[in-house]
């Protein structure tokens, strides 16, 4: 079993409750050791009502991830039978982590954060329309989303399922809760955040695969009459290419994936500190060559025929890269 499959995933919602109360209990008895000095101080703090608190809203929490275990169950049967490895290897810690994407991603208190990173990327690619004249194309967007992890699909499923999240600000989640550091007060650990600012749903002009990016393919091979009217316009990778083992395929999958003068977007750091041992680990400069060598392979590819893509590099003001 994947540690991203959907099994250990939905283990994991399932579990959070309990795995929660179970952290909370390690917290409680760590407490308790301590001695009978600074009794007042202690007593001022009232540090076990904050643990009763966190107990109020892991409960809280709870009703958020036992809504995407649910869904999920529905939307994919086999998990009624529940896999004895599956619920061994419970993750709450990818859990609490994918809760946190409802707020940068959801709520209105992370739009600041999404402009800073969207901004760029949608300003290239208007610009880039203008430049090719494509404004009327520019009306409407035809995207497919790729993600690998069902922590993270599992979520977004529950937010694309009317019968989950019928309403914008419909839910309540406090994120900030998992984690006491860097707080200043309690009741800034505690805050919930509403979610989402939007209901999005699936149609067939926003489409989700769930799988490794090296297996996406162009999203209608069989129904259009030219060879290249099945690839993208774009291909965008937001903090994403850093997290490959296997770079050099990656880059020459998106390559495959775009049109004849497709263009690649990327943004995101070079933070090379994935799981295992990736096969090369690139400085920008080596990325940008192997992108010149891949178009090559690219042409190689497409028979002979020109097929050009260019690559831009979005930085943020304050990104990894400059
Ligand atoms: C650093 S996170 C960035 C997430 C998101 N794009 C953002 O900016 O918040 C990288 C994401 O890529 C996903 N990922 C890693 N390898 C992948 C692969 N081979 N195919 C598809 N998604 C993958 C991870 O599960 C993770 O959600």
């Amino acid at each position: 079993m994947g540690i991203f499959s959907l099994e250990r995933a939905h283990e994991s919602y399932t579990q959070y409750a309990r795995l929660s109360e179970r952290e909370l209990s390690l917290m409680r008895r760590s407490y308790s050791t301590l001695g009978r000095a600074n009794k007042n101080i202690r007593y001022k703090i009232g540090y076990p009502r904050k643990l009763d608190r966190m107990k109020d809203i892991t409960d809280l929490n709870a009703m958020i991830t036992d809504g995407i275990a649910e869904l999920a169950v529905e939307e994919f049967p086999s998990l009624k039978t529940r896999d004895p490895a599956a619920a061994g290897s419970a993750d709450l810690g990818r859990v609490q982590e994918s809760l946190k994407h409802f707020l940068q991603d959801w709520s209105k208190e992370g739009a600041a954060e999404r402009t800073r990173i969207f901004a760029p990327i949608l300003d290239f690619r208007a610009r880039l329309f203008l430049a090719e004249r494509e404004v009327d194309a520019a009306a409407g967007y035809d995207t497919t989303a790729n993600e690998l992890s069902f922590f993270m699909t599992l979520p977004l499923r529950f937010l694309l399922f009317p019968k989950t999240t019928t309403t914008p600000i419909e839910h309540i989640l406090c994120p900030y809760a998992h984690r006491f550091s860097h707080q200043r007060t309690n009741d800034s650990l505690f805050r919930g955040i509403s979610f989402p600012d939007v209901a999005p749903r699936l149609r067939p002009t926003f489409r989700l695969v769930e799988e490794g990016f090296t297996k996406l393919k162009a999203h209608h091979p069989t129904k259009m009459m030219h060879m290249y009217m099945d690839r993208y316009n774009y291909v965008v990778t937001l903090f994403f290419i850093d997290t490959s083992l296997d770079l050099l395929s990656t880059l020459n999958h998106i390559h495959t994936l775009l049109r004849p003068g497709g263009t690649w977007i990327n943004l995101g750091p070079l933070l090379w500190t994935g799981g295992a041992q990736a096969k090369v680990e690139l400085s920008l400069e080596e990325v940008l060559q192997a992108v010149e060598e891949g178009k090559e392979y690219g042409n190689r590819r497409a028979g002979g025929r020109r097929h050009c893509s260019r690559l831009y590099q979005v930085s943020r003001a304050k990104s990894a890269l400059g």
